[in-house]
């Protein structure tokens, strides 16, 4: 369960790089006092902005948020027209707040399957912001880490096929650039909040290597302090990528 503090300090170095989470809880949160999901959603898409706005003073490099996973089409219909709107509203409204900070914005995930309500603010927003480059935001959008996966492997087979890929070549390394995320540093630290400890088919090539952090606040709760409070608990982590508890603190690295 989650390791809480009290602290309300930004949190001292080293901080992770790269940050996502799996926003769970909004469905709870609203049924809890009584209220239809979609009041939930529209919490939590309050605590995104308070997420992003703190991630970025904070100093990440990058957040990647699971927004729509792949298998939420599958939601009841007024859900997912709900939730589009929701994104719709806030790609609309946050871009003063996401260009003013310098933030970049994409998206990962089977983008064509969005609606155009959706798909069009989207294109705009992450054409403008593209040259931004004081943090990424990836929403993950109709997103599915086993999906992204396969998209990778077939990217990779077509150029097999087509003779420019030696399937000998075919590595981590090689791998991993087909990945969405390719292009911004590691995962070091995956959030779950809501009390589940699931990865629920997120960024399972990324997560290899992650701090897994599970918390039982509900997304709609989860502000300023609870981030503080879970890159704190990664401070106190001793990461290890398959070496010695020796070995890291001897700064003896070599194979
Ligand atoms: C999971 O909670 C959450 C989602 C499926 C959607 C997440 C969406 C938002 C936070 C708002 C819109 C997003 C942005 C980027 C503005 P759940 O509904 O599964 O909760 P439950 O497990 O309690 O039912």
């Amino acid at each position: 369960m989650a390791e809480s503090t009290a602290s309300t300090q930004l949190p001292r170095s080293p901080l992770p790089r790269h940050v996502a989470i799996i926003m769970d809880g909004n469905g709870r949160w609203a049924e809890s006092r009584g209220l239809p999901r979609l009041d939930g959603h529209r919490e939590g898409a309050n605590s995104v902005r308070d997420v992003v706005r703190a991630a970025r003073k904070i100093g990440l490099e990058a957040l990647t948020l699971y927004a729509f996973s792949s298998q939420n089409w599958a939601r009841p219909g007024s859900e997912v027209a709900g939730l589009m709107g929701l994104l719709r509203d806030y790609l609309i409204d946050e871009r003063p707040e996401i260009m003013g900070n310098g933030i970049q914005l994409r998206a990962i995930g089977d983008i064509d399957r969005l609606p155009a309500s959706v798909r069009e603010p989207l294109d705009a927003l992450s054409g403008d912001s593209a040259e931004n480059s004081d943090m990424v935001l990836n929403l993950a959008l109709s997103y599915g880490g086993r999906e992204s996966i396969a998209a990778a492997a077939q990217r990779l087979a077509k150029r097999v096929a087509a003779g420019e890929l030696d399937p000998r070549n075919i590595n981590v390394d090689s791998f991993g650039a087909e990945m969405p995320t390719a292009d911004v540093p590691g995962l070091d630290l995956l959030i779950r909040t809501s009390g589940e400890q699931r990865i629920s088919n997120f960024l399972l090539w990324e997560a290899g290597y992650a701090e897994l952090y599970f918390t039982d606040v509900l997304w709609p709760d989860f502000r300023k302090q609870a981030l503080y409070d879970a890159l704190e608990a990664y401070q106190a982590r001793e990461r290890r990528f398959g070496l010695t508890g020796a070995q890291i603190e001897s700064g003896d690295l070599a194979p």
